[in-house]
């Protein structure tokens, strides 16, 4: 070991591979994004052999495929593909993920927990055949701004707290996706600054809307349709203060006591609470919001005058409320105001 430089030829292979891997053009998929290559190929496999035509080990070449300059993925764009085959857990690892689009195919097993994806901005999985959702999926995820899930068959699950962690959530749609329990009380203004759309229709929740809605910035609320023997329940007076709203389908559950002043709601348009339990007179200042232009109000047990809503407003109260007329703004007998002022200081009960 005296010949000085025999140190050097010692080295030398090592310095040219570094060399080489450093210049060799397809080194992303092989060094720098190694755990990307694993995913990609991992996913290749499992959404169906060459169901996309993707070939060799450039996953950035893919079709569908989006790579930062450093050969990480950003976007997969899979929507619409008549994929059958399942996702892979190893999608978690791709650490620069952004966007997943897995939209509108026939995709099965278990939804991948992709918890801790900090950059993930965007999944669109709806209308697929996946059989679960995992309860961590939220967790760590900072970046979400929109998910929707819609129309898939999972056991049944609920919404977890850790959906809090998704502080930056604009859009969330679970229509369809078999979730019970109760909505949780998370929906404060200072947890999700920017939500806008609250979309939970066709599920199994039950009892009642949460207190933390009086302060949320929820502009499009849809719960209709809940499918259990439970359905959502109690009153809707928190309504009165969500005053971001300009669409509210609550039809179709069980809920119950009077129709609040929605004074401060001045954007909302559209009202839909048909098929609920909802007793005592309509509040004369929703015949004045100049915003709305449809309301359902069929098959509830309101009371007093049927309510006289402005021309071009689109009403459905045809049937089963227990309006003093049938004729809209006709008030009722000197008599039925009385009992029925009598009622109103006991919150309008169903039975009186
Ligand atoms: C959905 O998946 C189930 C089993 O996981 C299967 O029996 C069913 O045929 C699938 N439906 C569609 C439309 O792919
Ligand atoms: C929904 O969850 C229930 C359990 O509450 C389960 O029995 C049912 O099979 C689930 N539905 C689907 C479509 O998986
Ligand atoms: C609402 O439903 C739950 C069960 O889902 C029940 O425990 C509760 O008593 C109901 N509340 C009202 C006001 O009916
Ligand atoms: C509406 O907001 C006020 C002020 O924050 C609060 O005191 C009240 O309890 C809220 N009412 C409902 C029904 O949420
Ligand atoms: C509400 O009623 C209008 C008028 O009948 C109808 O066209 C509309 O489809 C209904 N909307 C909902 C959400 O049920």
């Amino acid at each position: 070991m005296k010949d000085p430089h025999l140190g050097f030829w010692v080295c030398f292979p090592g310095v040219l591979l570094l060399f080489f891997s450093l210049y060799s053009p397809s080194a992303h998929s092989q060094s720098a994004g190694g755990d990307d290559g694993a995913a990609m190929e991992a996913l290749s496999k499992s959404i169906g052999p060459n169901s996309l035509g993707w070939s060799g080990t450039d996953y950035c070449n893919w079709g569908q495929v989006s790579c930062t300059k450093d050969g990480k993925v950003f976007k997969i764009q899979l929507g619409n593909q008549k994929l059958t085959g399942t996702l892979p857990p190893e999608i978690q690892k791709l650490s620069n993920l952004q966007q997943l689009e897995v939209q509108n195919n026939q995709l099965t097993g278990p939804f991948p927990s992709l918890s801790g994806l900090q950059p993930l901005q965007v999944l669109l999985a709806h209308d697929n055949n996946f059989s679960s959702f995992p309860s961590d999926f939220f967790t760590g995820l900072t970046s979400l701004d929109s998910i929707n899930i819609d129309h898939n068959p999972f056991a049944a699950w609920q919404i977890p707290d850790t959906l809090k962690d998704a502080t930056a959530l604009r859009e969330f749609s679970a229509t369809e996706t078999n979730i019970t329990g109760r909505i949780p009380d998370i929906f404060t203004s200072s947890n999700f600054p920017g939500l806008t759309e609250l979309h939970l229709a066709f599920n199994y929740l039950e009892g009642e809307l949460p207190a933390s809605f009086s302060s949320s910035s929820i502009q499009s609320l849809w719960l209709n349709g809940q499918q259990g023997t439970n359905r959502l329940n109690g009153t809707i007076d928190v309504l009165q203060n969500m005053t971001s709203l300009r669409e509210v389908w609550l039809h179709g559950n069980f809920f119950t006591g009077p129709i609040p002043d929605l004074l401060k709601l001045g954007s909302l348009t559209t009202l839909s609470l048909r098929d609920n339990k909802l007793t005592g007179v309509v509040p004369a200042s929703l015949l004045n919001l100049k915003s709305l232009t449809s309301v359902n109000l069929t098959n509830n047990m309101l009371q007093g005058p049927m309510p006289k809503f402005g021309d071009g407003i689109q009403v459905d109260m045809t049937s089963q409320n227990s309006f003093c007329s049938d004729k809209p703004g006709v008030d009722c007998d000197a008599r039925v105001n009385i009992l029925l002022s009598v009622v109103k200081d006991m919150g309008y009960p169903t039975r009186v």
